[in-house]
């Protein structure tokens, strides 16, 4: 078998920008109907993303429901884009008897383009682990999660 002289290189393992080593739990591109009047993406549309980034790894280590209960903290460093593919990084933070707190961070590939990316926002959410009446339930042990 012969190995080609001049391999296309994967744009896909090019460092864009991107944290090394993670894989985001969101990727999303917003629309024209989720900007602003002044064409700028809303707060609201962002918040709205990073509360469900935010609540994947949340719901893995529940195993099972959660509700946000609070957001601690919410700042938007850059402003997003139409047309940006915005990566949502989510790390588990905390875990209390009930509650699991994760930091959520957000970037934006300009224009799809790769050569510019900058973090837009960073945010930290508590989640309630709940049961099937709505009540806060107790976060799993990792022994039980892993069946160990
Ligand atoms: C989530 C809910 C079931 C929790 O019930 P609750 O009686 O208020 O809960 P508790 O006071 O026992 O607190 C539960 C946990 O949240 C934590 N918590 C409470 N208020 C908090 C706050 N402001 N910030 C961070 N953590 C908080 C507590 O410390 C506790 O954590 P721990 O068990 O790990 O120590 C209830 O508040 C609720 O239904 N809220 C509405 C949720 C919702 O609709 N979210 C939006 C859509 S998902």
């Amino acid at each position: 078998m012969t190995t080609p002289q001049n391999p296309v290189p994967n744009v896909n393992t090019v460092n864009r920008g991107l944290p090394a080593g993670k894989m985001p739990e969101l990727r999303m591109m917003p629309a024209p109907s989720d900007a602003n009047v002044y064409g700028d993406v809303f707060g609201g549309w962002i918040m709205a993303q990073v509360d469900i980034a935010g609540s994947l790894p949340a719901t893995r280590r529940a195993n099972g429901r959660v509700a946000t209960i609070a957001v601690n903290s919410f700042v938007f460093k850059n402003p997003v884009f139409v047309g940006d593919l915005l990566s949502f990084y989510a790390d588990i933070v905390k875990v209390g008897n009930t509650s699991i707190t994760v930091q959520v961070e957000v970037y934006a590939e300009r224009n799809r383009l790769q050569t510019n990316t900058v973090k837009v926002t960073e945010a930290t959410l508590t989640y309630v682990a709940t049961d099937s009446d709505r009540k806060p339930r107790k976060v799993p042990s990792i022994e039980t999660l892993i069946g160990a």
